[in-house]
């Protein structure tokens, strides 16, 4: 039986940055962004969106079809919520309005926590083939104006049906995760910005990339050469080309890597959902893909856990990642100066319970924040007359 991602759903924010206008502000080569990082454009996020919000928008860019009576499992991945105890997907299944007759629950492990979400929906539709199950990465990743790691900023939510009738990738059982607790990247409670080793985090990202596709060789006889394409968690698109060099010069991979790393360009680091934005990049953008591809996905988590695993692609694959959507969602963003970036990263809703009320969102985000009440935040929904915490 074929189990695996069946569609999949992007959002990322209204704003963006560009980076050469960004290296220009702090000083540097304008080609140390774009050529050193890789990195052309960084989504920004206003006040009127966090994790809740961009999840529930990518859920909305998927066939409302898919989210039928058979849904039983709604998964939040994400490493920057906005609650201690209750679960984001909570939320995000009452503003969605899923069927409510589901289990819904956070995952949390830095950038892979998405992965451990995918993999452990796939085998709850192999114990239930005739349920599905939605994932959602969404993630705003934050390191501090003028910071080492400002450019590798971004902000964005995937989210993916999961079903025993796959029409985009069928998931393979050859999951190989490597677990080693490191100190290159984490967010003690209560900091708005995580402490990171960047040069740390790089090389510990590729000791795992080469240790756990070693150990994927030897457990199921592979070599780099069945693969269509591999694909990368892409903190910033330069990781993903130092990550396929230290495995092959494969000229093949290296022009299906720089598809798959189109939008990851434009949008920056969107934490858990990079490795399946850098997905959705390549179907959009290399239309050479075809069905019955053998594709190698690679995710990174600080702290760390790492995992390869494949998928198989469907026939009709391009039917079912809204590519519509996503560039016209791109086309539409607005670009910020430099100063009205600074004033948006500062202008945030505090952290804590106080009461705040944030002015419309002016975009075509379907969901917004609308500020906090009772403790809570509340949300806007443009689709509804009366939006006050609905
Ligand atoms: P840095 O010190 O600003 O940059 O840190 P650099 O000096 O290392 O230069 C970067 C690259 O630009 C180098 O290329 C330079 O040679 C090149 P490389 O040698 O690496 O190939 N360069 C130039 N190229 C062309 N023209 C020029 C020029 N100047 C320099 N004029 C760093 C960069 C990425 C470390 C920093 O931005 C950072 O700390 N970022 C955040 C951490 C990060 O993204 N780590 C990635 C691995 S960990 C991970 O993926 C997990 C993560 O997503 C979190 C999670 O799991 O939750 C981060």
């Amino acid at each position: 039986m074929d189990i695996g991602i069946d569609a999949i759903g992007f959002y990322t924010p209204h704003y963006y940055v560009d980076l050469v206008k960004l290296a220009k502000a702090r000083g540097d080569d304008p080609d140390k962004y774009t050529i050193g990082i890789g990195q052309d454009q960084m989504a920004v996020t206003p006040a009127t969106q966090d994790i809740i919000s961009m999840a529930a928008n990518a859920v909305d860019a998927l066939p409302s079809a898919r989210l039928d009576g058979r849904l039983g499992m709604v998964i939040v991945a994400s490493e920057s919520g906005v609650d201690e105890s209750k679960a984001a997907a909570i939320t995000v299944a009452r503003l969605t309005g899923l069927n409510p007759w589901v289990r819904a629950f956070d995952i949390k492990e830095a950038c892979y926590g998405a992965t451990a979400g995918l993999l452990m929906a796939r085998d709850y539709v192999a114990a239930h083939p005739t349920k599905t199950a939605l994932v959602i990465a969404s993630d705003i990743a934050r390191y501090g104006l003028a910071s080492g790691g400002e450019v590798t900023q971004g902000a964005g939510a995937v989210a993916m049906v999961i079903s025993a009738q796959p029409r985009v990738l069928a998931l393979q059982d050859d999951a190989v995760a490597y677990t080693e607790d490191i100190p290159d990247f984490f967010r003690p409670t209560g900091m708005t910005v995580p402490v990171v080793d960047g040069h740390y985090s790089t090389a510990a990202y590729l000791n795992f990339v080469t240790k756990i596709v070693g150990q994927h060789q030897v457990q199921y006889h592979d070599t780099i050469t069945d693969y269509a394409a591999l694909l990368f968690h892409l903190p910033f698109t330069k990781m993903g080309k130092k990550a396929l060099a230290a495995l092959t010069d494969s000229v093949r991979l290296g022009q299906r890597l720089t598809a798959a790393s189109q939008l990851s360009r434009q949008v920056g680091n969107i934490y858990t959902g990079s490795l399946y934005l850098s997905l959705l990049s390549l179907l959009c953008h290399d239309k050479t893909m075809q069905a019955g591809d053998r594709i190698g996905l690679f995710s990174y988590g600080s702290g760390a856990v790492g995992e390869f695993f494949s998928g198989i692609l469907a026939p009709g694959f391009a039917d079912h990642i809204g590519q519509a959507a996503v560039i016209q969602l791109l086309a539409e963003r607005e670009e910020l100066t430099i100063p009205a970036y600074e004033q948006m990263f500062n202008d945030q809703l505090p952290l804590g319970d106080a009461a705040a009320a944030l002015p419309a969102e002016q975009s075509t985000a379907r969901f917004t924040v609308g500020g906090r009440r009772d403790h809570a935040r509340w949300y806007r929904d443009t689709t509804k007359s009366m939006t006050e915490g609905d």
